[in-house]
């Protein structure tokens, strides 16, 4: 009898590590490929789709092919991430991905439908000495939005250190609102040599963010000199306004044709009467990697990929904002594809440095300030610097109202001798009601 039990106990314990030995490989096939591909972190487009391709055939995840769907979130994301592994973004994943998706109950589609709908995408390029103010802008985007948000942070090699560190010391009540991914800057791998020949790498990241995050459907880009003064949700919903030929949104370069600068110096094509400005830009990806573009290269429409490198080879010579003025000859040709939106998601010093001319802005305030032309760092406005240095200075966890709103409005009544301080009070009406909104959330937390 003894002897059975004894034989019987050792059966056990064999089949206990069997199972250990079988679950520990599975999990390792799958931490190797997220391994992978933080190895890719230098070409997150077409290459990491081929890596997942290739390990995909491997035998030990035969098995796990089928599963395929369920395993959608731990999909192809290419990136140096920081978060520890319980707060991955939500398409990247090891070992708990495995427990997650043999385990649970959840439906594929009900994590898809979840992801799909909630997060904003927001994206930024910052390079050399601007830190500090892509930081701000991010804090803006956390302080007042109320749905997820997910960063795409590229930035150059010495900048991703600093911003992980700053990200990561965020109380985690901030750090559970969003996830992020810092990329370094980078061209599509193919024909990268000829981009760099061409482009300046920082200044043209945004017109090949389609090509790079080629698995993201939608994005919001925008310049690192941007103070959101409401929730990005808002202008994120702005996409859903799209009709069916437009695929992207952005806002006129002036709202004053006297003053304007493309309708007056430009030596090429540009939208409208007046220009686009694209340190604000809405894109749906999706649309713009399928469309097919009308241009004055050749009689032949062509895919976005196709269209860069002869529109620069054409217009290198007369263009003076760099990638702004290649959006515009694109958008020249392509009407259709642009939705336009108002002064006030892009509300820059040219819209009251002479005088207040963004008529939105007057009736329901300021959405998104824009404070292009070094305006946060200098004296020249000192209404937008005081916005900028409010957010700047303001410490998680502080009310508000008092620690925010409070000192802000106190500096702007020492701006009023120019005119845009004189319309300071445009630049706090949005604000003080994303400020009232988050309050009563919090409160109504609390309770
Ligand atoms: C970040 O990713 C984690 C893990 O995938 C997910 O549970 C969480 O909801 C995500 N947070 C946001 C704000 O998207
Ligand atoms: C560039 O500018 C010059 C001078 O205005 C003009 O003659 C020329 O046609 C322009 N080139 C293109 C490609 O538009
Ligand atoms: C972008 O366009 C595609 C194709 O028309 C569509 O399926 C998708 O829902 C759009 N994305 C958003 C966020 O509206
Ligand atoms: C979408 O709106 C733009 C701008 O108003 C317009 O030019 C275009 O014809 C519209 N497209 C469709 C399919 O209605």
């Amino acid at each position: 009898m003894r002897c059975y039990l004894q034989t019987f106990l050792l059966g056990m314990i064999f089949v206990f590590f069997s199972f250990l030995y079988v679950f520990n490989q599975l999990a390792s096939t799958l931490e190797d490929r997220d391994g992978w591909r933080v190895k890719e972190h230098g070409i997150p487009g077409r290459k990491s789709h081929d890596t997942g391709h290739l390990l995909r055939k491997r035998p030990g995840l035969e098995g796990l092919r089928d599963r395929e769907e369920g395993l959608d979130r731990c999909k192809s994301q290419s990136v140096s991430y920081w978060n520890p592994y319980w707060r991955l973004p939500a398409d990247v994943c090891g070992v708990n991905c495995l427990l997650e998706s043999s385990f649970s109950e959840r439906s594929s589609s009900a994590v898809k439908a979840e992801s799909r709908d909630e997060r904003s995408h927001l994206a930024v390029v910052a390079c050399g000495p601007r830190l500090e103010e892509t930081i701000t802008m991010l804090k803006s985007a956390v302080l007042f939005s109320k749905k997820p948000l997910h960063f795409y942070i590229f930035a150059e090699d010495e900048l991703h250190k600093s911003f992980r560190n700053t990200l990561e010391s965020w109380p985690w009540r901030v750090r559970a609102r969003f996830n992020s991914t810092i990329y370094p800057i980078t061209f599509p791998t193919e024909n990268a040599r000829e981009w760099k020949k061409l482009f300046k790498p920082c200044a043209s990241q945004r017109l090949f963010l389609p090509l790079i995050l080629k698995e993201v459907d939608s994005l919001l880009y925008v310049d690192t000199d941007i103070i959101f003064l409401q929730p990005v949700e808002d202008m994120w919903a702005l996409l859903s306004h799209f009709n069916s030929s437009q695929l992207a949104a952005m806002a006129p370069e002036h709202e004053e044709p006297r003053i304007g600068w493309y309708n007056r110096f430009a030596r090429h094509p540009y939208y409208g009467k007046t220009g686009i400005n694209s340190g604000v830009m809405l894109m749906n990806m999706t649309r713009l990697r399928e469309k097919f573009f009308k241009n004055d290269m050749t009689t032949v429409v062509l895919k976005w990929e196709e269209m860069l490198m002869p529109l620069l080879q054409k217009y290198k010579l007369n263009i003076t904002w760099g990638d702004q003025d290649l959006l515009n000859i694109i958008f020249h040709h392509n009407p259709e594809s642009l939705y336009v939106f108002p002064c006030q998601w892009n509300y820059r010093p040219d819209h009251c440095i002479y005088g207040s001319n963004c008529q939105q802005a007057e009736q329901e305030g300021v959405f998104i300030l824009h404070g292009n032309r070094g305006v946060y760092h200098d004296d020249k406005q000192p209404a937008f610097r005081a916005v900028y240095e409010a957010i700047q200075k303001y410490q998680f966890g502080d009310n508000l109202e008092t620690s925010l709103l409070g000192p802000l409005e106190t500096s702007l009544q020492t701006t009023t001798h120019t005119y845009c301080g004189r319309a300071s009070h445009l630049l706090t009406k949005k604000l003080k009601q994303s400020i009232m909104s988050v309050q009563q959330d919090t409160t109504r937390r609390r309770r």
